[in-house]
């Protein structure tokens, strides 16, 4: 079944632990935190120190989405502020597979992330090493920006890849996720649904986790 994993770039930084807890109590399967550099993206977010203060506020899983240069020589660092999954962008990366080795060192899952305009064949061999593969289905940056839908066939064909080669490789999706958009990227093969700005657009965050948790579960169901 699939599962909802909220991107936090939304929340009130100033309740971080309030906003947190709250998130945590609808019910949703993982905490996403958007790390941005202002250099591999342009736009900055937060660094490990933040990133403890999420872990001291919950005990679902953490997926650090690190959107930074060069994310190997801050792996240790992340992973020892609380992240249980390190996911690291291919275009950020010189040798990737070196990385993904460095996060198995350090007993973390191993997630590696596709920009839009990336293909599927810089990932290929690499798909017996890692826990999950997330394709953006924006330019990563921002919050609240429009999927790109021309990013949707490159799911299907991972989705076929990895059920050939019967793999436990889940396939993440990232970025304009909404209640209008989820069926599509649930009928191409997706298993893990980030979503931001759809869930805190108002303040009903209970309904909103609990409508793309229905979604999910009935659409992801539907599919196996
Ligand atoms: C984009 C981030 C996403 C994004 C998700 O750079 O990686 O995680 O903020 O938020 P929405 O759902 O608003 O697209
Ligand atoms: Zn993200």
């Amino acid at each position: 079944m699939g599962m909802l994993s909220v991107s936090i770039m939304p929340v009130d930084f100033g309740r971080l632990d309030e906003e947190i807890k709250t998130i945590e109590h609808t019910g949703v399967d993982g905490i996403h935190a958007d790390i941005m550099d202002g250099c591999f993206v342009p736009n900055i977010t937060f660094g490990p120190d933040i990133l403890r203060a999420v872990k001291k506020a919950t005990s679902l899983p953490i997926h650090a989405h690190l959107m930074i240069h060069d994310p190997d020589r801050m792996l240790k660092e992340f992973a020892d502020a609380g992240a249980d999954w390190l996911c690291v962008h291919v275009e950020s990366n010189v040798h990737l597979s070196r990385t993904i080795q460095h996060i198995r060192e350090l007993d973390r899952k191993a997630a590696i992330v596709l920009n839009p305009a990336t293909p599927l064949e810089s990932i290929e061999y690499l798909l017996h090493d890692v826990d999950m593969v997330i394709i953006m289905t924006v330019n990563p940056g921002f919050s609240g920006q429009k999927l790109i839908s021309s990013v949707i066939p490159k799911i299907s064909r991972l989705r076929e890849k990895i059920d050939n080669l019967k793999l436990p490789v889940l396939i993440g999706v990232d970025g304009g996720v909404h209640r209008d958009t989820i069926g599509e990227l649930a009928a191409a093969g997706a298993d893990v649904f980030v979503s931001g700005s759809e869930i805190f657009s108002d303040n009903n965050l209970e309904d909103n986790v609990k409508h793309l948790k229905e979604q999910i579960a009935a659409l992801t169901r539907k599919k196996k």
